[in-house]
């Protein structure tokens, strides 16, 4: 009998946990609706937290793309970090607010003070070393009152496929038989790894996103976001920019990895806050295995289904619980009512189609 007891007690405790973990970091995961009168914190009041900005990797393709997002902001200045003066020469706008400033990731202390001008930065480059800097030159920064992040990592798809097992690898073949993780040019994935893994441990307020191949000719549009590293396919460098900046005045943000591709020809969300707070915070690795276990008992697929779906909604707020019957996405975005009257006080037609 206390075996049994024993027995049936496991689920109980890893349901109770489950609900409370649901309660506090996942109330996206499990929750089916959205409140329709959301409070959004203002994006401006979360940039008032900022005004300079280092781009580790200005001089890039994707990083001059960051910068010319971060001058959209007329009060923000930017910290051009780059190992050759003459590529910022050549590839960077010609503006009082931007500070090219050389710097060698090898020497530590010299990069840790370039980085410690800036309030927030935006990595764009490689390599371990500038990383570790970047850490270091944040560690000690005070929290941001939103919880919005101080350091962006741009990271990669795939880093952790080359460490999936073979039933993983062979479930998953479509992500981990692709050309970048069958051959791993110079362990390069293993690198960007190790580096994330140096970030996170860095004590630096951050968030990492890992795109998918990156392109400059894919078109335009909308970035969703997943977990679990099974993420494949294309990623506009313009989209991501503005994707990147974007998760400076992102609280959920903060101290989460994902990854991003961009889905061309949808428009952006006005924010990410809802999709950032359905993901899994890395704190929660030692668990995470347990965690997805439980999930998968009470619905997960489910629910991770749900969450990609989500961000493929038409129109910008992202609210399809707000709606009224009759009332098309656009008119919702531009608080229109739509044909049969306002959200609980529709004019239902006896039949569809009518109005
Ligand atoms: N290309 C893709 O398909 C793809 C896919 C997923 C993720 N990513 C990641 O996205 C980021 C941006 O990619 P991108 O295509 O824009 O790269 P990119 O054009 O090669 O630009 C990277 C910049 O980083 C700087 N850099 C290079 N090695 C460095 C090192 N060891 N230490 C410090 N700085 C270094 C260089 O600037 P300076 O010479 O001026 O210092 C370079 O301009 C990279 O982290 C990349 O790994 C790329």
């Amino acid at each position: 009998m206390a075996r049994v007891n024993r027995v049936l007690s496991l689920p109980f405790v890893l349901f109770c946990v489950s609900s409370f973990l649901a309660s506090r970091s996942f109330s996206g995961i499990f929750s089916t609706q959205k409140s329709q009168h959301k409070v959004r914190p203002s994006r401006v009041l979360r940039r008032a937290e900022y005004s300079t900005v280092a781009v580790p990797g200005a001089t890039g393709r994707l990083g001059r793309f960051v910068v010319q997002e971060l001058l959209k902001d007329p009060k923000v200045e930017v910290l051009a970090l780059t190992r050759n003066v003459s590529r910022a020469e050549e590839f960077l706008p010609v503006d009082d607010r931007i500070t090219v400033l050389p710097w060698k990731p090898e020497d530590e202390a010299g990069a840790v003070s370039a980085l410690s001008k800036a309030d927030a930065a935006i990595w764009c480059a490689e390599g371990r070393q500038g990383l570790v800097a970047l850490g270091k030159a944040f560690a000690s920064r005070e929290t941001r009152p939103s919880g919005s992040p101080r350091v962006v990592m741009c990271s990669s798809a795939a880093v952790t496929r080359p460490t999936w097992s073979e039933k993983q690898k062979s479930q998953f073949s479509g992500a981990a038989d692709i050309p970048i993780v069958r051959l791993n040019p110079g362990g390069l994935l293993d690198e960007k790894r190790a580096t994330e893994k140096l970030l996170r441990q860095s004590g630096a307020s951050y968030t990492v996103a890992r795109p998918t191949g990156l392109k400059d000719d894919w078109p335009t549009g909308r970035p969703l976001l997943s977990q679990g590293d099974v993420a494949v396919g294309r990623t506009s460098r313009q989209d991501l920019a503005n994707f990147l900046v974007r998760l400076l005045d992102e609280p959920k943000a903060t101290g989460k990895t994902f990854e991003v591709l961009t889905v061309p020809g949808y428009p952006k969300p006005l924010e990410y806050g809802e999709v950032l707070d359905r993901l899994r915070p890395d704190a929660v690795g030692p668990v995470a295995t347990a965690w997805s276990r439980v999930r998968s008992w009470f619905g997960g697929q489910q629910a991770a289904t749900y969450g990609v779906l989500q961000q493929l909604l038409p129109g910008e707020e992202q609210n399809s619980a707000g709606l009224a019957m009759g009332q098309t996405y656009e008119q919702y975005d531009k608080k229109e009512e739509g044909r049969l009257g306002p959200r609980g006080a529709e004019r239902v037609p006896e039949t569809l189609g009518s109005s």
